[in-house]
């Protein structure tokens, strides 16, 4: 049956006591699908022996090393004794993945449009790195068993290191047959055709940062590396909501109010992510109002921009994500000809130097790191927006610059890696009294 520790705190032991939950029960009774039905059905039948044991001794089933997922939405794990299911609420899809040693390992395979079954631990898998944080895979040490990509656009000096060395091979994205030598394929885009081996993994659609980075622990599943995901989620967690904390201490009377700009195409508008606006919150900022950042401005409009430049009067910082083909290219100058000014004097986040941008690491001229590194620790996000917020001089920013000071974009370089692929990174906890 279905196990999971959600509805029981960890002991102090640290060893958990799964117990039937009746959120597992629920996903089995809603499970109206020919396909699903016998999925269930075969997993009671399953599990029967299993269970009366369990209840002829009144001994806990011991499951191996789980993860309980605190903060994402859209995704759920369930336990078994040989083993786990994912309920991916993005895709829709339920993973079912099962312990190399188990019996059902052997017997069982599922690739229906709902249901997709993995031998775990993967032995090699591959990345679509089209929008796809592989930093996950490193903060998991789990570089040695990445064995393609399907494109060299990565913002990780250890996988590029790995890339160059030859122990990653590329891949097309759209062979089906040379993709099917892998264990597993994962993908960010659910929309694309989809082979059996593909797995989707989507933090991207969360509300929260933490939420987003909360997604380790799904990778983890997979590889059986649910106490690593653990242990790196509690740490940038924990390191979050320190540094929330002494943001909200650092406000003085006022908030900073902080505006997301966006210009694209001959027009201006404000960025409304549900995320972006909880940094924002988060490191202590304030951000513009709803009823006006529902407005767009036309820059071949001088009424439009006399109303976009007197709301930009009003605010203290500014982020500038306007998209830049080459991010390094990206000047104050650049801003001030796309907002149509040639004075500068009269607005309060350029006088006081408080322009901001995240592309501040950058490979290859083009590919950004804030699309990957950022969203597995958002820890440091927070520590960069507090900094624009409540500038100290005092701290290396990781994904913002500056661009009121010119403030220039690092290279990234695969030879700055250190690490060997199978030494897992370790995540950057910021200073927090
Ligand atoms: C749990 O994790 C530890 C440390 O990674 C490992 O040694 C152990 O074999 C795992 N137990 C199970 C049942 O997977
Ligand atoms: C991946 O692992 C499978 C199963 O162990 C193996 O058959 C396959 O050759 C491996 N593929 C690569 C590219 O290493
Ligand atoms: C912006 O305004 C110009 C001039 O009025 C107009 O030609 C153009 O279509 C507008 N752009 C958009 C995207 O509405
Ligand atoms: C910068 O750091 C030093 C030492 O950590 C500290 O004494 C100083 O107050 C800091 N300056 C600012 C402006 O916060």
């Amino acid at each position: 049956m279905c196990l999971t520790n959600a509805a029981k705190p960890l002991s102090k032991s640290g060893k958990e006591t799964p117990v039937l939950s009746a959120s597992c029960r629920r996903l089995m009774a809603s499970s109206v699908l020919p396909s699903l039905s016998f999925f269930f059905v075969f997993f009671t039948l399953y599990q029967l022996p299993l269970q009366a044991e369990a209840a002829a001794k009144a001994a806990p089933v011991v499951v191996g090393n789980i993860s309980k997922v605190d903060d994402a939405e859209l995704f759920h794990i369930y336990y078994g004794q040989s083993f786990k299911v994912i309920k991916n609420s993005v895709d829709g899809k339920s993973y079912l993945l099962m312990q190399s040693n188990s019996r059902m390992a052997v017997r069982t395979k599922y690739c229906t449009g709902r249901i997709k079954s993995f031998v775990v631990p993967l032995s090699n898998y591959s990345v679509d790195t089209t929008n796809f944080p592989v930093s996950f895979f490193e903060l998991l040490g789990l570089l040695e068993s990445l064995k393609g990509v399907t494109s060299e656009q990565i913002t990780s000096e250890c996988v590029l290191k790995s890339y160059v060395s030859g122990s990653i091979q590329l891949v097309s994205k759209t062979d089906m047959h040379q993709l099917s030598q892998f264990t597993a394929h994962f993908i960010s885009n659910v929309e694309q055709q989809q082979a059996c081996n593909f797995a989707a993994f989507i933090p991207l659609d969360e509300r929260t940062p933490l939420q987003r980075a909360e997604w380790i622990k799904y990778l983890a599943t997979f590889t059986n590396s649910e106490l690593r995901a653990n242990a790196v989620y509690d740490a940038v967690k924990e390191n979050y909501m320190c540094l929330t904390k002494v943001a909200a201490s650092l406000t003085t009377k006022f908030k900073p109010v902080v505006a997301w700009v966006d210009y694209s195409q001959g027009i201006w508008s404000f960025a409304k992510e549900s995320y972006k606006l909880q940094y924002a919150r988060d490191a202590g900022g304030e951000n513009i109002d709803d009823t006006i950042t529902d407005n767009s401005y036309n820059v071949s409009d001088p009424d439009d921009m006399d109303n976009f430049h007197a709301i930009l009067c009003t605010v203290d910082v500014v982020i500038d994500q306007t998209y830049a083909l080459q991010p390094a290219e990206y000047k104050l100058s650049t801003f001030l000809e796309n907002i149509v000014v040639e004075d500068d004097s009269r607005f309060g986040f350029l006088t006081n130097q408080r322009l901001w941008r995240y592309d501040k690491r950058v490979y290859n001229s083009v590919i950004v790191d804030w699309f990957d590194g950022a969203i597995s620790q958002p820890q440091l996000v927070l520590a960069d927006l507090m900094e624009a917020f409540f500038p100290t001089g005092n701290y290396s920013t990781t994904y913002f610059r500056n661009l009121a000071k010119d403030e220039a974009v690092i290279t990234i370089d695969p030879e700055l890696c250190t690490r060997s692929p199978s030494t897992p990174m370790d995540p950057t906890i910021v200073h927090c009294q």
